[in-house]
């Protein structure tokens, strides 16, 4: 919940009126963070995870209203199974750790995919997690486990049909997984890949884009501030015409 009154936000070169309300985040580079410093890939993942804390804490500062992660994709799979068991471990651990400090934030947390595939420890852990934070009030953490952005439209598109909807933009959107969050307004990616691998496809139609070459593990609250003073320069127009700023 937002805990910087405006003049404190310009202190840190934010306007209250351009802050993002959704952020999306693709944290990647966790394993060329590790190896460059000679490192397993799993010690960059366990740094990944350390960088969490900082931004989803200054993300709820701010007042951001919700912020979507992406953990891990549907083509992660694909990934050995030793590299797998790592990051289930990671992530078990985390909702374990962080949960209590979470909800004292009143952040609430939803996992977004499919996560029926993951072990059922892992499943636990972010149910209780979900669970034990689903009537706070503050940011709206949506965790992407196992999550492709094709999948969620099939899914969605499939359930609206089965629920007797007409297929149209307004009613497809209400059946996506971040339906309460909307659509994204910053989207960032880390590590110097221009791409979107599989993210939110839907939501990102009018996104600004954000990517650095700073690698996730170091992606701190300075960086998320570097990408917040930029979003608040760019001129969203949303197919009209020039306006003064973010809108
Ligand atoms: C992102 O870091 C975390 C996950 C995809 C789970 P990577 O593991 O993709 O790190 P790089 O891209 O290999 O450096
Ligand atoms: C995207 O990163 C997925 C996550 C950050 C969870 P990847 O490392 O899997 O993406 P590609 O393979 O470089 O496109
Ligand atoms: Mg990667």
């Amino acid at each position: 919940m937002k805990q910087y009154t405006d003049r404190e936000l310009a202190a840190f070169g934010l306007d209250a009126q351009r802050i993002p309300k959704h952020i999306a985040i693709i944290m990647d580079g966790n394993g060329r963070w590790a190896t460059q410093k000679g490192l397993p890939r799993a010690a960059g993942h366990r740094a990944g995870v350390n960088a969490l804390r900082e931004i989803i804490r200054f993300c709820s500062d701010i007042g951001v209203e919700a912020l979507t992660l992406y953990a891990f994709s549907t083509e992660n799979r694909k990934r050995p199974k030793e590299e797998i068991g790592v990051l289930c471990g990671l992530l078990i651990e985390y909702f374990n750790r962080e949960i209590d400090e979470l909800h004292a934030n009143a952040v609430r947390i939803r996992s977004i995919g499919d996560l029926s595939w993951f072990p059922g420890a892992v499943q636990e852990a972010v149910r209780n997690a979900e669970q034990k934070t689903a009537k706070n009030a503050g940011l709206k953490l949506n965790i992407a486990l196992n999550y492709g952005g094709r999948a969620e439209l099939v899914s969605a598109m499939r359930r609206a049909i089965d629920a007797g909807e007409p297929l149209a933009e307004d009613t497809l959107g209400r059946y996506l997984d971040t339906a309460d969050a909307g659509d994204v307004d910053l989207l960032i990616r880390t590590s110097g890949e221009l791409r979107i691998s599989n993210f939110l496809l839907w939501q990102i139609a009018y996104a600004e884009l954000y990517f650095t070459d700073v690698k996730w593990p170091d992606f701190t609250r300075e960086e998320l501030l570097r990408a917040l003073r930029d979003y608040a320069g760019r001129d969203r127009r949303f197919g009209g015409l020039k306006t003064d700023g973010v809108k």
